[in-house]
């Protein structure tokens, strides 16, 4: 009895648990922050965590002809601008993954790209 009041308890606790964290994501999804290039930049920098580290190196990396560059160093090509890295998000490149993304993380890898180019000093 005593057995099955406990169980019927962690039940309920375990049920408002997951309707909590229902409640966290749904209003995650209607009420993100609005976008400014902070925001953006910072979730695009997860975006690029997330999906490209498999291939481009990090700043700390040691060299590595096999891999991909660094996006620091990507950044710095000529030509490199918010157009550039649109257009480039937009069309596949295999073996590449970003043609997972959705497009509001290709704008977010975009914003990512363009803080890194402004801490370089570049902003053509
Ligand atoms: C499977 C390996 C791989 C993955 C994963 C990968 N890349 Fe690449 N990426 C490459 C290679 C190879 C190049 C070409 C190297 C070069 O341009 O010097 C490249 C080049 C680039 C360039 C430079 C384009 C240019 O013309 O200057 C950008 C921007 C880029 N990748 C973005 C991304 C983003 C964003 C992701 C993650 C969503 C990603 N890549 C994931 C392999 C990869």
């Amino acid at each position: 009895m005593a057995a099955a009041l406990v169980r019927q308890t962690e039940r309920g606790w375990a049920r408002r648990l997951l309707l909590a964290a229902a409640a966290v994501l749904a209003s995650g999804v209607v009420s993100l922050p609005p976008s400014h290039a902070g925001e953006a930049a910072r979730r695009g920098y997860h975006v690029v965590e997330q999906w490209c580290r498999t291939c481009h190196l990090r700043t700390t990396d040691a060299a590595d002809a096999d891999m991909a560059p660094p996006f620091e160093a990507i950044v710095l090509r000529p030509g490199r601008d918010r157009w550039y890295f649109q257009k480039f998000l937009l069309e596949d490149h295999f073996p590449m993954t970003t043609y997972r993304l959705f497009d509001s993380e290709k704008a977010d890898v975009v914003a990512y790209l363009l803080a890194l180019q402004e801490d370089a000093g570049r902003t053509d």
